[in-house]
């Protein structure tokens, strides 16, 4: 039974459809984000739905903030389900200078940030979820996303990597490696979307597999099967095949 669960980055798009989706009497949400009002707003729709929810304006970079605010919610709260979900896209060839640095410390140290305060205590009581949120530029990095492409692998690679050893004591760890996804993050990408789902969609898809303890997730489907065919090919062809997806990142 999933009865307290954490949401990082739940003041917008996935993170924020996540714990609409979770919220339900019973369930207590503690909800991680930066903007304090869009935080409170998506805690004020939880609790519409009967479920007690508590907010944090944390920015992920902050780990010594994190980490405290992590456990003293797992004292009251022990945690069934983290879902490391916050994360930022910027894109540029060449990027900006100091770009790269904020991109792998927020979407990939701060992360594994998130994740260490509440790894032992869930081993400890050999029972958990854990979600982390990656990307399906983990599997074909994306030539406009260079170093959140890069990042995005890297939490994949952690994922995959705790994910064996945390099943033998009773924490189980889904890698999440969605395509696109309708949010205010993805509005910044202006080129081709296929297959692109709404945020309510990716929720539910992310809880369920959560919940049945699934190893990884990667949809839409039909967009996973091209990016799969698409690193079968020699790097000439899926070069060009990616140019053919060429997109801009940033505000209009
Ligand atoms: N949308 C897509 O197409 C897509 C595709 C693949 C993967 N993803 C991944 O899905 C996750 C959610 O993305 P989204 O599309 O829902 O984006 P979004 O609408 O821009 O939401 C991102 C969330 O992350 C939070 N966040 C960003 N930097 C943070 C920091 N330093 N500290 C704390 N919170 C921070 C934001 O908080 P504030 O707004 O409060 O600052 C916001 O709640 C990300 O990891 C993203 O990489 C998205």
């Amino acid at each position: 039974m999933i009865r307290s669960i954490v949401i990082t980055g739940a003041s917008s798009g996935i993170g924020a459809a996540l714990s609409a989706e979770a919220a339900r009497p019973g369930v207590t949400l503690l909800l991680i984000g930066r903007n304090e009002e869009r935080l409170e707003a998506a805690a004020e729709a939880a609790r519409a739905k009967g479920a007690a929810a508590e907010t944090a304006k944390i920015d992920l970079r902050d780990a010594a903030t994190l980490h405290a605010r992590l456990l003293d919610f797992d004292d009251r709260a022990p945690v069934d389900l983290l879902v490391a979900n916050a994360g930022v896209a910027r894109g540029g060839l060449p990027e900006p200078e100091g770009q790269a640095r904020f991109v792998i410390e927020t979407n990939l140290l701060g992360m594994i940030a998130t994740v260490e305060p509440l790894m032992p205590r869930m081993i400890a009581r050999g029972a958990g979820r854990i979600a982390l949120v990656s990307s399906i530029a983990a599997i074909r990095p994306s030539a406009d996303l260079p170093s959140y492409s890069a990042a995005k692998a890297g939490v994949r690679a952690y994922g995959q990597a705790i994910r064996s050893g945390l099943r033998a004591r009773g924490v189980s760890v889904t890698v999440v490696c969605p395509g696109f996804v309708t949010t205010p993050m993805s509005a910044q990408h202006h080129g081709p979307k296929p297959f692109e789902v709404s945020a309510g969609r990716a929720a539910r898809l992310i809880l369920r597999a959560a919940e049945k303890r699934r190893g990884a997730l990667t949809f839409p489907f039909l967009f996973s099967a091209m990016i799969f065919m698409g690193n079968r090919l020699p790097p000439v062809l899926s070069d060009w095949f990616e140019r053919r997806y060429a997109a801009r990142i940033g505000e209009e």
